[in-house]
């Protein structure tokens, strides 16, 4: 049975890299075609035979082979595969990766290429945990790179702890689930999640309890289901979700200018708890508590409201702008008058009493409003509830584009 679907496997050199012949094995049998690079190094833990064998296609390593680039150059590598993964993926590579180097066919086709990209890292724990490697990482997945693994465990080294291959058969569970289009695909969404901080001076800020697990929980969900994804979050301690672009802001003008420029998208989902207000002007300098010099009182200004901005009919305005209601009391009243005066097509409106523990806890409960009433939804995970939600924009597109 073939999918149809070729990967351009990028095998760098790690221990791990013996674990990638499992995967051509294992990718074959489920249906993927490979075609193979391998790097210098890796060429010191596999031999090229072995992955030719394997794949059933030559091997290509050296970018300056004149019969190669004849025969193949490497953009037409790239070109010619559904998704570049790249197993195991070392330190270096990624740092290679990250800062766009290209001193070989493998990083050279990294930069040459459009495809998506999974990585499945392979190191030491003390490497993989090392602020360098996280940064580079970080950097990676903001540009929408899909990370698989590393796991914990044994490690090659002797050493316990994450830095361990995932497994073949997970890494190529990845693959095909980035390889099956879903109902979102070539669509653009964009979601807002997390709090914002306006800063006050250069340490302190006027803040809020959102947790951001909402918002984030959207965005995968969107991902999964195939739509390009970015999210815009305020500080929160969740990692980026998978197969997301991730913009971190702070404030909510921030939050407005990156979700301006990310526009036209298809979708809007507005999961933020934008501060409504921001200190009038910003102190330079840490303001001192010193008599005479501490304010008495914070004159506040009022921040942009991006959902509204971004639903006000216009060119850009996305086909469907969803937006959430906090409310504490007369829950579907206030969210129905909400939805009309920032003209979103859907509102989710959640009771954020304090006795509910909406903020920050891992379940929600909410009412679904659009123009044609509300429905109440059953309290779900925010998992669940962003499952349900991406269900419901599904259909909703389908209707619209039968
Ligand atoms: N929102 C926004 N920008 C703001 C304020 C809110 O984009 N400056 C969005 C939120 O992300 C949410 C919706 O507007 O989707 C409603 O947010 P909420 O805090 O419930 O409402 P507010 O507009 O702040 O109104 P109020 O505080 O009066 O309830």
């Amino acid at each position: 049975m073939s999918t149809g679907k070729r990967v351009l496997l990028i095998i760098a050199g790690g221990i791990a890299a013996y674990k990638a012949l499992d995967i051509i094995r294992r990718g074959r049998e489920r249906g993927l075609a490979f075609r193979v690079i391998l790097t210098k190094g890796g060429a010191e833990f596999v031999t090229p035979l072995s992955v030719a064998s394997l794949a059933g296609d030559k091997v290509y390593s050296e970018l300056f082979s004149l019969t190669d680039e004849a025969e193949m150059g490497h953009i037409r590598l790239v070109r010619e595969a559904d998704l570049v993964l790249v197993a195991p993926a070392t330190a270096d590579i990624i740092g290679k990766m990250a800062h766009g180097l290209a001193d070989d066919l493998a990083t050279t086709a990294l930069l040459a290429n459009d495809r998506p990209v999974l990585i499945a890292p392979s190191m030491n724990a003390v490497m993989w945990a090392h602020p360098a490697v996280q940064a580079n990482v970080a950097t990676l997945r903001a540009r929408g790179v899909h990370i698989v693994g590393p796991g914990a465990g044994d490690l090659a080294c002797g050493e316990i702890g994450d830095g361990r291959l995932a497994e073949p058969l997970d890494i190529v569970a990845a693959a095909l689930r980035l390889l099956a289009p879903g109902p979102l695909t070539g669509l653009k969404a964009l979601v807002t999640s997390g709090p914002t901080y306006e800063a006050i001076d250069p340490v302190r800020f006027i803040g809020n309890r959102s947790s951001g697990k909402q918002g984030h929980a959207i965005a995968a969900a969107l991902a999964a289901a195939g739509a390009e994804t970015t999210l815009i979050t305020g500080p929160t301690a969740l990692p980026d979700p998978a197969g997301c672009h991730v913009r971190h802001i702070e404030s909510a003008a921030e939050m407005l200018a990156q979700t301006l420029e990310q526009l036209p998208a298809d979708i809007l989902v507005a999961a933020a708890a934008v501060s409504d207000w921001r200190p009038a002007s910003q102190a330079g300098q840490k303001m001192k508590k010193r008599e005479n010099d501490a304010p008495t009182r914070l004159d506040l200004t009022t921040n942009p409201d991006i959902l509204a901005t971004v639903a006000a009919p216009g060119p850009k305005r996305p086909k469907l702008v969803i937006g959430f209601a906090a409310e504490t009391e007369k829950v579907v009243e206030h969210a129905t008058a909400k939805r009309r005066k920032k003209q979103c097509d859907w509102i989710l409106a959640n009771d954020v009493s304090p006795e509910t523990g909406t903020f920050g806890g891992a379940d929600n409960k909410v009412y679904f409003i659009d123009a044609a009433g509300a429905e109440e939804w059953p309290l779900l995970s925010k998992t669940e509830l962003a499952q349900r939600l991406v269900a419901r924009i599904v259909a909703e597109i389908k209707k619209a584009t039968p």
